[in-house]
């Protein structure tokens, strides 16, 4: 299964994605600032980096993955950090918000969706946001031209260049780009195509 395939990534020594945050955080950081109780939910967060980044930086931090072995890994992140994480075993498929968000965030996780359960769920994501807050997506694109990676998971499904953007047509973009990034995860050195999108919901004026 790809769970235990996680799992066996995630017992391994080290930190199977590194320990640097994704390059987006950083964005979030300067866009919303968290100079008041901010509260963010890492969907899919695998061993914490980027929820980690967040508490650290004050942020509330939610976050869930299907991997036992990534979240016990994310705690003890947190833990050396001095920092807390409401941290739980969930699947993307399943999981409803409970509450809203301030920031709703995913890097590399949104794959997970089968294409036909995509609308539904961002438009949960979206509800689940208070106004002027932020979804933030990191999305593996498929490209014609980057070879599949050697680690790629076969219950993955395809994300096309810019198909984020439809979910989010009636929201502020505040950022997007498409970047092809050297990756060498499982050892393997290979490429991914990435689009990267922060979008604010912003209340509407009919
Ligand atoms: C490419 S990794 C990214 C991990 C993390 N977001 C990061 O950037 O370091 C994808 C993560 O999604 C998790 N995952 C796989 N299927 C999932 C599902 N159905 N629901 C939630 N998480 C899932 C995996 O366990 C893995 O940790």
């Amino acid at each position: 299964m790809e769970n235990e395939k996680y799992d066996r990534r995630y017992a391994r020594d080290g930190y199977y994605w590194g320990l640097k945050p994704s390059p987006i955080c950083y964005r979030v950081l300067q866009l919303m600032p968290p100079e008041r109780n901010l509260k963010l939910i890492d969907i899919g967060c695998g061993e914490g980096r980027n929820a980690v980044f967040f508490a650290r930086n004050g942020y509330s931090v939610t976050a869930f993955d299907t991997s036992p072995v990534g979240l016990m890994k994310a705690s003890r992140l947190a833990d050396e950090a001095g920092v807390k994480i409401d941290l739980f075993e969930g699947d993307i498929n399943t999981v409803r918000l409970t509450g809203k968000y301030d920031i709703i965030f995913s890097t590399g996780s949104l794959q997970y969706i089968p294409p036909d359960q995509r609308h539904s769920m961002f438009v949960h994501y979206q509800e689940q946001t208070v106004f002027g807050g932020f979804n933030v997506h990191s999305i593996i694109v498929r490209k014609p031209f980057i070879p599949r990676a050697s680690d790629a998971e076969k219950s993955a499904y395809k994300w096309v260049s810019g198909e984020i953007l439809k979910y989010y047509h009636e929201w502020k973009i505040e950022f997007i780009n498409e970047g092809i990034f050297d990756c060498n995860s499982g050892g393997v050195p290979h490429q991914h195509a990435i689009n990267r999108i922060i979008a604010r919901k912003v209340d509407g004026v009919e």
